[in-house]
């Protein structure tokens, strides 16, 4: 990382700050000393300027539509691994020898069963509960159940809290599923590989055989690939602060799954179908494009727009193949609301609105077409992004707590509130 300076100017004094460079990216200027030179912060809601850390994760360039983990571009790890290969190379930095991939499937094979007293855990929700509610809960539930992988400080109890969670996420959501469908939680089966055996736990019944479709497997197994990590977004970087306190990491990635739940983030893969549904034919559509524009209605093109990608998000170009690849190994021919989804985004990118706020087509404006198609209900569809983003979310706080210089996230602010003020007893209000 190179280092230069920049002066700022605050009335009539300059500082000179850091200015640091990254491998690729935008440069940053260090304005951790700010404070103590000027009295004054920065300003940033939303973060759509700044750098909360270091990492050597994750990166995307907005402009080119570009994404790479660990400097590997998504398409070729999407098109030629596998999601465990994604999940080694976002732990460790490098894609796995045969010998290390062999190792790493075994380790995470092992860790696919939950404690059976959690059954119990399920239990106490509604059959209609939402199921990134019981993911939520269930998740930070297993630091009650793995007390022997909760000291952050240990390295190795570290590793296998990430095995754990990595191997135990998939398994709860399966269970989430089940208990949302009223059918009997399916144990995992070591012999199938790590998304095979998640569509059988998912589908499988004790009344009959259940035959893993390989073509539906592989295709999962793309979205995980797809869905793994993100750089700094909303639930990772809730992750980072949760994780900067020094709570357990299983608490930290149930933070995780709370702030992706949200519509704006991981839950808009949910709401752009309802979206697609709610149009409800292709005629329908110009209305919908007219509520996205209207400054006055709080309506957005859901699955559409992104803070960083200004350009067509490369994920989404492999989530429409995926869909096509999906509804034709299913036989579906025609589905409506492909067609709407082809047709809104073919509109949308012909209209100077969309063009010039730069919004195109997301990850979750596909996925939950070929989701649906797979069988799986739409409250089903962010419990799936979770799955996948499970290793992100490890891997980026595994980075921060071994980053010596890391410590606990204590945002400021511009106070805009009463200046102080003497008490009034209840007699003196008026
Ligand atoms: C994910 O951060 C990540 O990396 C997230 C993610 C990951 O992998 O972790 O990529 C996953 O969360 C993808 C995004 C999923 N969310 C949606 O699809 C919801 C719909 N999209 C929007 O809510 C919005 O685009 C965001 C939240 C995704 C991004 O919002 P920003 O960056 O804060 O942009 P903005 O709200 O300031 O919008 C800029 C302008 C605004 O107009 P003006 O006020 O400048 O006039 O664009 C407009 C917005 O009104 N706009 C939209 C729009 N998205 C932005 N108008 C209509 N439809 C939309 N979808």
């Amino acid at each position: 990382m190179s280092a230069a300076s920049t002066s700022v100017k605050i009335g009539d004094n300059s500082q000179e700050m850091p200015v640091k460079s990254g491998t690729v990216g935008p440069s940053v200027i260090d304005i951790s000393k700010l404070y103590a030179q000027t009295g004054m912060f920065t300003y940033d809601p939303g973060f759509t300027s700044t750098a909360a850390c270091e990492s050597k994760i994750t990166y995307i360039d907005g402009d080119e539509g570009v994404l790479l983990y660990r400097g590997f571009p998504i398409e070729q790890l999407a098109e030629h691994g596998d999601f465990l290969e994604t999940c080694y190379l976002l732990l460790y930095g490098e894609l796995p020898t045969a010998a290390q991939k062999s190792d790493f499937d075994y380790r995470v094979t092992r860790h696919t069963m939950v404690h059976d007293q959690m059954q119990r855990f399920f239990q106490g929700f509604r059959r209609d509960a939402h199921p990134m509610a019981v993911m939520v809960a269930a998740v930070g539930a297993l630091s009650a159940f793995y007390h022997d992988s909760t000291d952050i400080t240990d390295a190795h109890q570290r590793m296998i809290a990430s095995m754990r969670m990595i191997a135990k996420v998939p398994t709860l959501a399966a269970m989430a599923y089940k208990y949302h469908i009223g059918q009997p939680f399916v144990y995992p089966l070591n012999e199938l590989d790590y998304t095979s055996n998640f569509l059988r736990m998912c589908f499988a019944v004790p009344a009959e055989d259940y035959k893993v479709n390989q073509v539906l497997s592989r295709a999962l197994d793309r979205i995980f690939i797809l869905h793994a990590d993100h750089e700094q977004n909303a639930s990772t970087s809730t992750v980072r602060l949760a994780g900067s306190s020094g709570a357990n990491p299983f608490a930290c990635i149930a933070a995780g799954i709370a702030c992706l739940w949200g519509p704006a983030h991981g839950g808009a893969n949910e709401a752009a179908l309802k979206m697609l549904e709610e149009i409800g034919h292709v005629d329908n559509i110009p209305k919908f494009i007219a509520k996205a524009k209207d400054k006055n209605d709080p309506f957005r093109l859901m699955g559409f727009g992104h803070r960083v990608y200004k350009n067509y998000d490369p994920r989404a170009k492999i989530m429409q193949k995926t869909a096509h690849e999906v509804l034709a190994e299913l036989g579906i021919k025609d589905d409506p609301l492909l067609d709407i989804a082809i047709e809104l985004e073919r509109i949308a990118l012909h209209d100077e609105y969309f063009i010039e706020k730069k919004l195109y087509p997301n990850v979750d404006f596909y996925s939950g077409i070929t989701l649906k198609a797979m069988g799986f209900p739409t409250e089903m569809f962010t419990v799936l992004f979770a799955v996948a983003r499970t290793v992100g979310w490890i891997a980026q706080w595994k980075e921060m707590i071994e980053d010596p210089s890391q410590k606990i996230g204590r945002p400021r602010q511009l106070y805009t509130g009463a200046t102080r003020r003497e008490y009034t007893t209840t007699a003196q209000r008026r």
